[in-house]
């Protein structure tokens, strides 16, 4: 059985998100995704980055059936299987290989998720990443105690109705979070539809 889920967001937002990582990514190296959801955004970037190795990943097994399915239909030599990884534990499977991951990019899921998830990406990306690696984020934010559109506002209270413990979060909050754990801030660049790239670096 196909196990291949289908986000209609990745096919609008993969295009300025390719320009955004072409800008700040290294074109050789480890890419580590956490969260990469159905596979779609893993199969996309990794054919775009073929001098890169990359490893997509997701807390969910049905997710990472997807993964694997949407990597048979459009093969990568340079695309691993996904991993397991919960981002809000402190002890991520590949910190257990010999790699060193020279950036982490998630998409769309500190927004989704519990704020432990935030933390502990936080947490994990200053652990394993080297000096000067790279951790991108994609995604609607609050600033400044403001949200940034009406649209931003009623997805944030549609994600509470479903879960409590999910909203979109305060900018100025992650990247205090991002601060504790030796990243400090690069870029916030405005993306469409009201979300916004967050780049830091390891410091
Ligand atoms: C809205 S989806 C985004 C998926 C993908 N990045 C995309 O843009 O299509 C949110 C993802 O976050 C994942 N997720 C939620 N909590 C997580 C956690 N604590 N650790 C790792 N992944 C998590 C979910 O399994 C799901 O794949």
């Amino acid at each position: 059985m196909d196990a291949k889920r289908y986000a209609p967001a990745t096919q609008r937002n993969r295009e300025p998100i390719l320009e955004v990582l072409q800008k700040y990514l290294s074109p050789q190296g480890n890419i580590l995704e956490i969260a990469s959801g159905t596979g779609e955004h893993a199969v996309f970037f990794a054919s775009r980055f073929p001098d890169c190795q990359w490893y997509p990943s997701d807390r969910d097994a049905e997710l990472r059936a997807s993964i694997i399915d949407w990597s048979k239909e459009c093969p990568a030599d340079n695309l691993h299987s996904p991993l397991e990884i919960d981002a809000s534990t402190d002890n991520w499977s590949i910190e257990t290989a010999d790699i060193t991951i020279n950036a982490i990019v998630n998409i769309n899921m500190i927004h989704i998720s519990p704020y432990s998830a935030c933390e502990g990406l936080m947490a994990g990306a200053g652990r394993i990443l080297p000096t000067d690696g790279i951790l991108y984020l994609y995604g609607p934010y609050k600033r400044e105690g403001k949200h940034t559109s009406s649209s931003n506002e009623a997805f944030d209270k549609s994600l509470r109705d479903q879960n409590s413990q999910w909203g979109v979060r305060q900018l100025e909050d992650v990247i205090a979070v991002a601060e504790a754990n030796n990243l400090a801030l690069k870029q916030v660049i405005a993306m469409p539809a009201n979300n916004l790239s967050v780049v830091f670096s390891k410091k």
